[in-house]
């Protein structure tokens, strides 16, 4: 029997079409939310994600400040732009694409970022609320998972979950919002990771698989439970010369063997990917509502 899908563009239509609303509720009261999006170089995958979350941002209502800068930037003037960015009043949030061209370092960027702007949820102010179950900025790739369970039925509480990948953006923060005590937490979590023993042991005996490791194939059908949900945050560019652009996607799960055994699964493209984008302008959106009750 083959699995249900579950459907990330449909997930991300609705939550697009919340925003909105909410979008034209801070408009009226003279707040438009806006994000600044920094593009170092020019690394194919990372300018076609960039160019989607613009795009999103355009099509809600929110402002988008489009910043390319050359390969052969100074880091030293990227921080200048984000200090500017920090005190801006348009901004509301500052989004750096990653990863960023040899020669930069990456956490000095990241701890640049006003924690009261850091939509992406990476900096260690974010990262320890988020630890500490505070309320804060919540990563946006592991904030759509979460909601992709939601809406697709998944029972988190209480159930067992087994991440396999443990990435600062991903695994790790998404762990710790599966395990806390708050709404969609309370769940059981294992984190597989390379020194993994038996891991498709583990695997098996879990209700929820979600796998993001950056590696196709990852997750097997042998693996996985019959029945269990499979959330699938691997983007994978695999040479193909059928197609024009010379490569397909492909997750981190051998979906075609996989939907035979799951009772749910989530595809790549069209999963993850659409509300990774739904978060970030979530974030923002809140971010601006934070600044225009503080400034009010
Ligand atoms: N690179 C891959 N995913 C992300 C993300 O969610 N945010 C940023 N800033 N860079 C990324």
């Amino acid at each position: 029997m083959s699995a249900k899908l579950i459907d990330g563009k449909a997930i991300a239509s609705d939550l697009h079409s919340q925003l909105t609303e909410e979008v034209k509720v801070l408009v009226a009261d003279g707040i438009r939310p806006g994000l600044a999006v920094v593009l170092v170089g020019d690394n194919p995958a990372s300018m076609s994600y960039v160019t989607a979350k613009e795009r999103a941002c355009d099509k809600i209502g929110i402002y988008s400040r489009d910043l390319r800068l050359p390969g052969d930037t100074s880091q030293e003037k990227l921080l200048e732009l984000i200090e500017e960015l920090n005190i801006d009043p348009q901004i509301n949030g500052i989004l750096v694409q990653l990863p960023l061209p040899d020669g930069f370092d990456e956490e000095t960027v990241i701890n640049a970022i006003s924690p009261d702007k850091d939509v992406d949820g990476f900096h260690p102010v974010s990262i320890g609320r988020l630890v500490l179950n505070l309320d804060g900025f919540i990563p946006c790739t592991p904030h759509g998972v979460i909601k992709m369970l939601e809406a697709s039925g998944a029972k988190i509480e209480g159930s067992d979950i087994v991440i396999v990948g443990r990435s600062r953006i991903v695994g790790a923060p998404l762990a710790n919002l599966l395990f806390r005590k708050a709404p969609g937490g309370n769940a059981t979590v294992t984190v597989c990771h390379t020194r993994t023993k038996n891991m498709a042991e583990k695997v098996r005996q879990a209700d929820i698989v979600i796998a993001a490791t950056g590696r196709p194939n990852t997750v097997t059908a042998d693996m996985v439970k019959k029945g269990a949900t499979v959330i699938d945050v691997g983007v994978n560019r695999i040479e193909d010369a059928s197609k024009k652009r010379g490569y397909r996607l492909v997750g981190d799960v051998d979906f075609d063997a996989v939907k035979e055994v799951a009772g749910a699964i989530s595809p790549v493209p069209g999963g993850v990917g659409p509300l990774t984008i739904s978060m970030l302008l979530w974030n923002t959106v809140a971010s601006a509502r934070m600044a225009g009750t503080k400034n009010s």
